[in-house]
């Protein structure tokens, strides 16, 4: 087929290459790259195929003697040496290419970033640096030199030499190209030490630009709390006696897990309460622990292929999850987890985009750096936990790590550690691996003579190229309440198999209230006929925290489902959310959880899997209109809290402190949307820290008001990109629909707008994105000049167009209008000559 790679056609690499020497010498125009592979033949007869893209062949040779034109072929995907030429025992291949950094804006392999040399290997980066086996199951020992005159030249493992010019570095163990990693700059590092527990004394540094040396702090301390975690959890040390971490500008993702030397976007190390958020200070921990916890899950074991990425991703997100509930939100993480998994997970399982966990064909694998296979990939993991309990969880994961460590696995080999541990069979529950799609649950009970019967069907709608969806294993969690609010029946894990089922619990009372899928045990869709009242009580007594949220949840997306509807507001809702606000007993993170309201686009997603087709400024008036309701009924008590929870003294971006800055913004919200903008002025006004500086702004732009807080935050922060980046996104997302495509096409066409760089373009166009009736307007206005973005992204930046294409991964659910005009602006995006692959894959599944 034309340009996809299958993963039935997985042949393991017929050679293998024990150690690779390379030698950089750095300039931005042409870097010269030199490459000595220690080869030995594993498979008589088979051609040597090395991977190599935009590479000037300067020279090549075999156990020293050159090779010209002749002795290989040469094409724009790489570079083979026919069978024929090849000794039958061990041989050494050298060759020496040029590359461009400073040319490289798609920042794949090795680019420039602010006057620094840096690297992106993962997926496929490592091709465009030299011509070699490019893919995660070829693992090598790294020896690496780096010629250049500025003063920090970094890579993998340890150091082994040094002088003015030059540096030299050995990475022990070996890896897949996608980990290696160079860095060379003029660099400062905050640095640190943590001792194993087995006492290696390990260094570490966070390695910055000069001048941003004072924001590092928080990311240190955060390694070795992370560092001290996996000890703890899952018995895992780190294993070289230096852990650095570089942070970047210019940077495709989040970050990147480099043996030893971790790469990071900026955005995800530098902190300071005046410049960052409490959001920001959680995520930065959570994605230091995630690179971190890759060591072992990734690096010491890797991927066969690109199609086990979840493998990797699923396992580590899974770690990261738990590390943050451990060590700083308890429930509230769980709450935030499943947020954003059904805003990003579920959205692309309901569309055209929807893939399993592990993919069995793709054209392009950055298009599937995805929410399925990293965030669906963990709550797979977490399933398994709860199926087999902490003591067999960790019983199967000590015999991956003893098993697999040094090799490059699969997911048949992570099932097969629980299934050998367990001596459980999992062959049904693999399906969650392999098929796409949301499971529904449909539940109905009955109560008889103290029996109560839970009755739970599931079915899984078709998703593209899968028609057919076999019943899936599930663990559903359920408590039962008695109706005056006591647990009846703690959490209990029964486990779906079939297409029905049903359980009984016996001795009963009285009809208890269900409280089902706790925790939310599984990545399903819940259909059960509940009433107001019911969702009321389940929040006010449930003693599973995710469930009394979700209780809320559903509350107040059912009222505002009715309300777009053109119905009136569920008065149930509106007590319950009295309720919640005078209770002080309750956690304020977790009221803050309760109070925010359901996204526009998470109303439109409920609305469309109803049969109903979604107004997107129905939902807009609706969503407004519901947060005035309560303002009006709840003006004294909201003004209350708002009065009587500000943080005063110094900063701290801890839960409690971080819990009720959250509530008072949220407490805010409600407030701004009655009192003109005053609250939220004054707060603005008299901020000393970023959270509620931005939090203020971001209410202040929702109402259509707050140009003068604009301009100020502008003069404050024109020096300060990151923050700026905040500014924008502010206004893309936030601002009224009717203006909002106007004020992102003057920010975009700013002069200090920079198109090369990810943060920057990711702020504009993900706000704007994320502007529900902004992006969906009626006159397709918002679609072609999202349009008109991607195609100016693309021939810069293909893998972060691509990402950034999924805004359109929902146009079927809209009207017949809007479908015509998304439908005409991906055909314009498709029909543009010289499309990436990257684009090009994106625009034709999404208009498939
Ligand atoms: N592997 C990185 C992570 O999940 C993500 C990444 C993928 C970064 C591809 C860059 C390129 O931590
Ligand atoms: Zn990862």
């Amino acid at each position: 087929m034309d340009g996809v790679t299958l993963l039935s056609d997985y042949k393991p690499y017929p050679f293998e290459i024990a150690s690779v020497s390379l030698t950089f010498r750095l300039d931005p125009a042409a870097t010269r790259v030199l490459a000595t592979l220690d080869v030995t033949p594993r498979q008589p007869g088979a051609d040597m195929v090395l991977q190599g893209e935009d590479l000037t062949l300067i020279s090549l040779s075999l156990d020293g003697r050159a090779l010209v034109p002749g002795d290989y072929l040469l094409d724009e995907t790489g570079l083979t040496l026919p069978a024929a030429g090849l000794p039958a025992g061990p041989f050494r291949l050298q060759t020496e290419v040029e590359i461009a950094p400073a040319a490289n804006t798609a920042l794949e392999g090795l680019y420039m970033s602010n006057g620094m040399y840096c690297t992106q290997c993962e997926a496929e980066g490592f091709r465009h640096i030299t011509f070699y086996p490019d893919r995660p199951d070829v693992m090598s020992r790294f020896h690496v030199r780096i010629e250049s005159d500025l003063p920090v030249l970094l890579s993998n493992g340890n150091p082994v030499g040094q002088g003015p010019g030059w540096a030299e570095w050995d990475d022990p163990w070996p890896k897949p190209a996608y980990l290696f990693a160079l860095v060379a700059g003029d660099l400062r590092a905050t640095s640190g030490s943590f001792t194993t527990r087995s006492g290696r004394k390990v260094d570490l540094n966070i390695w910055v630009r000069p001048g941003d040396e004072d924001r590092c702090d928080f990311a240190l301390g955060a390694l070795a709390r992370s560092m001290t975690w996996d000890e703890e959890a899952y018995g895992r040390e780190y294993d070289l006696d230096l852990f650095n971490i570089v942070a970047v500008d210019d940077f495709n993702m989040g970050a990147m897990e480099n043996k030893g030397l971790n790469i990071f976007n900026s955005k995800l190390v530098l902190a300071s309460p005046e410049t960052a958020t409490d959001t920001d200070y959680e995520r930065i921990e959570a994605v230091i622990a995630h690179e971190y916890f890759h060591n072992w899950t990734g690096n010491r074991i890797t991927c066969r292929d690109w199609f086990q990425l979840c493998l990797k991703e699923g396992l580590t997100v899974y770690r990261d999850q738990s590390f943050t509930r451990d060590v700083r939100l308890g429930g509230l993480k769980r709450i935030e987890d499943v947020a954003a998994l059904r805003a990003r997970q579920f959205r692309e399982d309901a569309g055209p985009l929807a893939h399993p966990p592990r993919p069995d064909r793709y054209k392009e694998i950055n298009n599937f750096y995805t929410a399925t296979v990293y965030e669906k990939g963990a709550e797979v993991v977490g399933m398994l936990a709860s199926l087999l309990g902490p003591e067999g969880y960790r019983a199967a994961l000590d015999l991956y790590f003893d098993r697999h460590d040094g090799q490059a696995c699969t997911i048949e080999d992570w099932i097969k550690v629980f299934e050998d541990t367990s001596g459980r069979d999992l062959s049904q529950f693999k399906l969650w691996y392999t098929q796409a799609g949301t499971p529904k649950l449909t539940v109905t009970e009955a109560y008889e003579n103290g029996t109560y019967t839970l009755e739970v069907s599931q079915t899984t709608p078709p998703t593209p190229g899968e028609e057919v969806k076999p019943p899936r294993h599930i663990p559903l969690a359920v408590g039962l309440l008695s109706p005056n609010g006591d647990e009846v029946v703690p959490t209990t894990v029964l486990e779906l198999t079939e297409a029905r089922q049903s359980f009984r619990f016996e001795g009963l009372a009285a009809r208890p209230v269900p409280s089902l899928l706790r925790g939310f045990s599984a990545p399903v869709i819940l259909d059960r006929a509940t009433t107001p009242a019911e969702q009321a009580f389940l929040l006010a007594h449930d003693t599973d925290p995710f469930n009394r949220w979700e209780a809320g949840r559903t509350l107040a997306r059912q009222t505002l489902m009715a309300m777009a509807r053109g119905e009136g507001a569920q008065l149930d809702y509106l007590d319950a959310v009295g309720r919640l606000i005078a209770d002080e007993e309750a956690d304020p993170g977790f009221r803050a959880a309760c109070l925010r309201l359901p996204g526009e686009d998470e109303i439109a997603a409920a609305l469309f899997a109803r049969g109903d087709t979604p107004d997107p400024d129905a939902i807009r008036a609706a969503r407004r209109k519901l947060m005035k309701m309560l303002a009006t009924r709840h003006g004294a008590a909201l003004t209350r809290v708002y009065d009587s929870c500000a943080v005063t003294g110094p900063y701290s971006p801890d839960a409690g402190p971080a819990g009720r800055r959250a509530l008072r913004l949220a407490v805010l919200a409600l407030l701004t949307t009655e009192d003109g903008g005053a609250r939220a002025a004054a707060l603005f006004a008299e901020a000393t820290n970023m959270t509620e500086s931005i939090g203020a702004l971001n209410l202040l732009v929702a109402e259509g008001k707050g140009q003068g807080q604009l301009a100020a935050f502008a003069a404050r922060w024109s020096k300060d990109p990151l923050v700026m980046d905040k500014w924008r996104m502010a206004q893309g997302a936030l601002t009224p629909p009717e203006d909002a495509a106007e004020t992102v096409t003057r920010l975009g066409t700013a002069p200090e707008f920079d198109w090369k760089n990810p943060n920057r373009f990711r702020s504009l166009l993900g706000g704007f994105a994320a502007n529900h009736a902004g992006f969906h307007r009626v006159d397709g206005a918002g679609y072609a000049l999202y349009a008109d973005w991607l195609l100016r992204l693309d021939p810069l930046n293909p893998q972060t167009a691509a990402r950034m294409s999924t805004a359109f991964e929902t146009w079927r659910r809209y009207d017949t209008t809007r479908q015509a005009h998304a439908k005409t602006a991906l055909a314009r995006i498709a029909a543009t000559p010289g499309l990436s692959r990257d684009l090009a894959e994106m625009v034709g599944r999404l208009a498939g």
